[in-house]
């Protein structure tokens, strides 16, 4: 049977990166993107890549209804959110399809703190009832551009102030995982439907949240203060942001609490079968800042 390829998330920081691997590896290749009416798909047309879309929502079961309907996959790579798996195991027990899934989980699982991890073991429990072949791929935090969630707000902050709170003691240990090591794991499990079970994906260094800002001043060529700021400050502040801005709030009670928490986890399963060799600390933030400086959203 010819592959077929089903993808959602193409447009986000790990999709685009790993259409771009796609391009490179398999030049002109099919791919079904399922994106939002909203999303913006003009960045994915620059790839060699056969693309036909779909448009949807993923979180919605009408969605994977209507697309599962029309075409049997071979694989589906879910990038969007692991919490989703629900509604796609509905879908396709429905048509009765069982292609490979690799699905994007999240570190977050082993989290303490029960409405974060508690949401993700449930789904990953759904996962693992599933009849077919599937890769779930953990990553920690990833990051590697102005796309990224955490740390290119932290570059530009520190670029901007030359200061950065430390709320705690700032000694729990992080590793972000660069998005293109996380996008070149997608395509090795892509080219291994055999590979079946749960993967943590974590970066090439272990750093404390301190030694991370250290890291940042380094390569922007300029001091960062660490303001050191009790614990409960950050929780207390959280919990008022969260409760006036609802939905909207930039920063969540769970988010500092979880600041406490180690956030390092050994990738070596990950490395015996996906072969995964991820890079440096310091030399993916040195091309995220090289990126970001080239963008001018940080001073030269
Ligand atoms: N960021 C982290 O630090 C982190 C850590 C651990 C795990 N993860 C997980 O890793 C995955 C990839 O993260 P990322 O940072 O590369 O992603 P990202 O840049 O945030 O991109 C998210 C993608 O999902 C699409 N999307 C969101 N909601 C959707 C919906 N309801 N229907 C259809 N498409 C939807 C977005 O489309 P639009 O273009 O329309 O917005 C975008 O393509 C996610 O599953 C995330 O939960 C992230």
């Amino acid at each position: 049977m010819q592959s077929s390829i089903l993808i959602s998330g193409a447009t986000g920081l790990t999709g685009s990166i790993f259409l771009s691997l796609l391009a490179q590896k398999q030049p002109g290749a099919t791919l079904h993107c399922l994106v939002r009416p909203t999303s913006d798909c003009r960045l994915l047309e620059k790839f060699n890549l056969k693309l036909t879309y779909h448009s949807g929502d993923s979180a919605r079961r009408t969605t994977w209804d209507k697309i599962l309907v029309q075409k049997n996959f071979t694989t589906i790579i879910h990038l969007v959110q692991l919490r989703q798996i629900h509604t796609i195991l509905d879908s396709l027990r429905q048509v009765q399809h069982t292609p490979n899934l690799i699905i994007i989980g999240t570190t977050g699982v082993y989290s303490q703190y029960n409405h974060y991890g508690s949401e993700y073991k449930e789904a990953e429990k759904a996962l693992a009832t599933y009849t077919g072949c599937y890769c779930l791929l953990r990553p920690t935090m990833i990051y590697g551009s102005h796309q990224d969630k955490n740390l290119h707000k932290l570059i530009k902050f520190c670029d901007r102030y030359g200061f950065f709170p430390v709320f705690g003691s700032g000694d729990n240990l992080i590793q972000p995982v660069h998005a293109e090591d996380l996008a070149q794991a997608i395509l090795t499990a892509l080219q291994r439907p055999h590979i079946q079970g749960a993967y943590d994906f974590s970066g090439g260094t272990v750093v404390t949240f301190r030694e991370l800002l250290t890291l940042v001043g380094k390569l922007l060529g300029k001091p960062v203060r660490q303001i050191s700021l009790p614990l409960n400050a950050g929780v207390w502040s959280a919990t008022i942001i969260e409760n006036l801005l609802k939905e909207r709030s930039p920063v969540r009670r769970e988010q500092i609490l979880r600041l406490q928490e180690d956030k390092a986890y050994p990738h070596d399963a990950a490395q015996r079968d996906l072969d995964f060799f991820p890079r440096s600390l310091e030399e993916g933030l040195r091309l995220e800042v090289e990126l970001m400086r080239s963008l001018g959203m940080i001073s030269s």
